[in-house]
């Protein structure tokens, strides 16, 4: 199933200027650990070791949720090899003003070659919560916002990346361009699990999903250096599938998908951002877009509760 796949992405790539390096593996850490209580510094500081093993950079998602980056801070001048990619929550005024007060109270107290970039908002446009051009205008406002701040060594913030993430599709319709215009880089998400692909079709789809995404990105961006991740990929281990034709949640297919589809984009220069780090065993149900709902969201780590690896993350190449 891979073979047509691998073609056409080659064909593709040919148009654009594409890193010569495989790319590298990220990994998105919720602010909550696996009892769903909120990390502490030496819960950061396990989950930056834990995650250092394997990955160069952790994801996370809103600043200020769990006093995440005050908690966060000593462990990152502790662990000065993995840096992070700085979630910024968007939705209502009251949580956005308390993310800005969190990175001006706390960007000066780390190094500013801990942080990979800042990503505003996760998936905003998928649920609608803005419109692109109010995105845009969050992208801008943080980009101010960081320039004006030092980090601990009085090197100054700006410069450092500004972006967002959201579902592959909403990054091939072009309505949404506003937000790729202002973003210093996007990311792209995608799973293959929420299109209720096959085991077979799974890391064809996945592929497939990226490279539409990438062309329209690259459409609006011109082929410069603009950097284009995937945020989110993965698949579950346990909990229960949508259809029943849909591959199993296990983690046989779970390894899988990471040797064929991660691995393969990874071999393209890609950098993969799996998610996520640990199993949430106490996560809300998760509900399809058919209304469908499911215990799956407890059981995307690629550790188990106890830091225990499901499966080899090195690519068979
Ligand atoms: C594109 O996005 C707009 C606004 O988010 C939405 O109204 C429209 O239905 C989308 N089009 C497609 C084809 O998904
Ligand atoms: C396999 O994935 C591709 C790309 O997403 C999709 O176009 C195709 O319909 C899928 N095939 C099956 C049998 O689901």
């Amino acid at each position: 199933m891979i073979a047509p796949t691998l073609l056409s992405l080659a064909l593709f790539f040919s148009c654009f200027e594409m890193s010569t390096a495989i790319g590298s593996l990220g990994i998105n850490v919720a602010s909550s650990d696996s009892t769903g209580t909120c990390r502490t510094t030496d819960s950061w500081n396990e989950a930056l070791q834990k995650a250092a093993s394997y990955f160069s950079t952790i994801k996370t998602y809103a600043v200020s949720d769990c006093d995440m980056l005050a908690n966060i801070a000593p462990a990152l001048n502790e662990n000065t090899g993995v840096k992070v990619w700085m979630g910024i929550w968007e939705v209502d005024d009251a949580h956005y003003a308390a993310e800005k007060a969190a990175l001006s109270t706390y960007l000066p107290t780390i190094s500013k070659d801990s942080v990979a970039g800042f990503s505003v908002g996760s998936e905003a446009l998928y649920r609608g919560d803005l419109t692109p051009s109010a995105l845009a205008d969050k992208i801008n406002d943080i980009r101010s916002l960081i320039s004006d701040i030092s980090d601990k060594d009085g090197n100054s913030y700006s410069g450092t990346k500004v972006g967002t993430v959201d579902s592959w599709n909403l990054w091939v319709n072009g309505t949404n361009a506003p937000a790729i215009e202002a973003s210093d880089y996007v990311m792209i998400n995608a799973f293959p699990f929420w299109q209720y692909q096959t085991a077979a079709n799974q890391s064809h789809s996945l592929v497939d999903d990226v490279m539409q995404a990438l062309k329209s990105i690259q459409s609006i961006k011109g082929d410069d250096d603009f950097y284009v991740s995937i945020g989110e990929t993965g698949a579950p281990t346990g909990g229960y599938a949508l259809t029943t034709d849909q591959a199993p949640n296990t983690v046989d297919n779970a390894e899988s998908l990471f040797q064929e589809g991660i691995c393969t984009l990874l071999a393209y220069g890609i950098d993969v951002n799996m998610f996520e780090l640990q199993d949430e065993p106490t996560k809300a149900l998760a509900t399809a877009d058919d209304g469908t709902t499911s215990d799956v969201e407890r059981h995307w780590g690629v550790y188990d509760t106890d830091y225990s690896l499901k499966y080899s993350l090195s690519c068979d190449y």
